[in-house]
């Protein structure tokens, strides 16, 4: 495949991408401090907090996520490993679907990923991941990687190499990931920042996003290929009572949203935080360039140390106590993976970015049946676009002259700008 990066117009990407924009209003982009001082504290105090998470972290501002803003319901936060990585694992009390918690069923067909797998629940959601979940195993990484994720790198790297300088934030971390997914459901690049565009939180267009995605739809139906849309055209669910049946419009649409939202301003972000941490710890990014088997670590370690989504949530489906605290069913646990991926009972020195600590597994891509569907893509497209930023660029290095990264946002936390000199 040959990607056609110059169809990304650099302006357009800052406004759509840069933090400091409004893009991440709703999710609570105004919070510019450093939450885990907060987090430690509250963890200490006890596992589990009647409350929700922005607000006990001193954020009064609006902050919308998964599982927000409910104000019908009552709220609990949970801040230690063993409590949220429990909470991930038993989907019996901890539902992902709201229906579910509610006794009632899942409502397919409305617009947005509210009627994706992300809030399905049981065997409906098992049925329904089970349908893409091959092409996300380890081994399908290469045809990510060989179809989309190389080129894309390769290219944007073309794009900027000879100027000296760049913003790695929206000129490269940001393009990856949304030319990956647009890529795989066979849209063409000169689209993806439309489609975007039609997919802010607030502003969200669905005629801009169905006249786009639509198309494609019907063009794989016609002629299936060898991408992502084609293998959600073919595929056969079978439902309760065993009839096989293909997916309908709707429902690849909805898949198609969840991928594009889950998929792009992840990985996004969660480069971003990769590069910003090696880049401010010039000795640490040496030590990755000399020897590449540590880029590895070092993007686990940056999932660990800062996910970029620090929250995610479950609806309860039965009264219970759990961790010191009586959680009533219907009352919504908010999993503060960020607090529990620097719980001091796991990690030695957690507030240390280092990829040399022994591994252990993180909270990052979540756990349990709903952890991340993404992530062998994720891991493939940071390693494969900083491995060829290290390759390419001698003496990467941030602008001295230019404000440093910042780590803000306080459910989509990712960095401000990385602008780097190099050569
Ligand atoms: C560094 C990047 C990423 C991070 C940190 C991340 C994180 C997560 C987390 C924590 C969850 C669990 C949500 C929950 O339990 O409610 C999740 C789910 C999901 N992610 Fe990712 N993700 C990333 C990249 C991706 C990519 C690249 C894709 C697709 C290509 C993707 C697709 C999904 C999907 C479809 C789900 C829902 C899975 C389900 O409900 O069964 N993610 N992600």
């Amino acid at each position: 495949m040959t990607s056609d990066v110059g169809a990304l117009d650099p302006t357009r990407l800052k406004e759509l991408f840069d933090l400091r924009s409004g893009v991440n209003e709703h999710s609570g982009a105004a919070y510019h401090d450093d939450p885990y001082p907060v987090w430690h504290r509250l963890r200490e105090a006890a596992p589990v907090h009647r409350g929700i998470v922005h607000e006990l972290t001193g954020f009064a501002g609006p902050a919308a996520f998964q599982g927000l803003p409910h104000p019908e319901r009552e709220h609990f936060s949970a801040f230690s490993y063993a409590a949220c990585d429990a909470a991930f694992r038993d989907e019996t009390v901890f539902v992902s679907s709201e229906s579910a918690a509610d006794g009632r069923d899942f409502e397919h067909g409305i617009e947005g990923p509210q009627s994706s797998i992300l809030y399905m629940n049981g065997k409906e959601h098992r049925r329904y991941r089970g349908l893409v979940q091959p092409s996300f195993v380890p081994p399908r990484a290469k045809w990510w990687m060989d179809n989309w994720i190389t080129t894309t790198v390769h290219a944007l790297i073309d794009n900027f190499a000879a100027a000296g300088r760049a913003d790695l934030n929206t000129d490269f971390c940001a393009a990856i990931p949304t030319l990956t997914i647009t890529g795989s459901l066979g849209i063409p690049a000169a689209q993806a920042l439309d489609l975007r565009a039609s997919m802010i939180p607030g502003a969200i267009d669905t005629a801009v996003f169905a006249g786009i995605v639509a198309p494609a739809v019907a063009s794989r139906r016609e002629q299936p290929g060898d991408d992502l849309l084609s293998v959600l055209v073919e595929a056969e669910l079978t439902d309760e009572d065993g009839v096989h049946h293909r997916l309908s419009d709707a429902e690849i649409m909805s898949f198609a949203y969840l991928l594009l939202v889950a998929g792009s301003g992840t990985t996004w972000k969660q480069m971003g935080i990769t590069l910003a941490a090696l880049l401010a710890r010039p000795k640490v990014l040496d030590a990755v360039r000399a020897d590449r088997a540590l880029l590895r670590p070092a993007i686990e370690e940056s999932l660990r140390w800062t996910p970029t989504d620090p929250m995610f949530s479950r609806y309860v489906a039965r009264d219970i106590d759990f961790h010191g605290m009586s959680l009533p069913r219907g009352s919504v646990l908010h999993l503060c993976i960020g607090a529990a991926n620097r719980d001091p009972a796991r990690w030695e020195s957690p507030d240390d970015y280092d990829p040399t600590r022994p591994a252990r597994a993180h909270l990052g891509f979540g756990r349990g049946p709903h952890v991340c569907l993404g992530t062998h893509v994720a891991r493939a497209e940071m390693a494969v676009g900083i491995g060829a930023l290290l390759d390419r660029l001698p003496n990467l290095r941030l602008d001295p002259d230019a404000a440093p990264p910042r780590f803000i946002g306080m459910y989509e936390r990712g960095a401000t700008e990385i602008p780097v000199l190099f050569g």
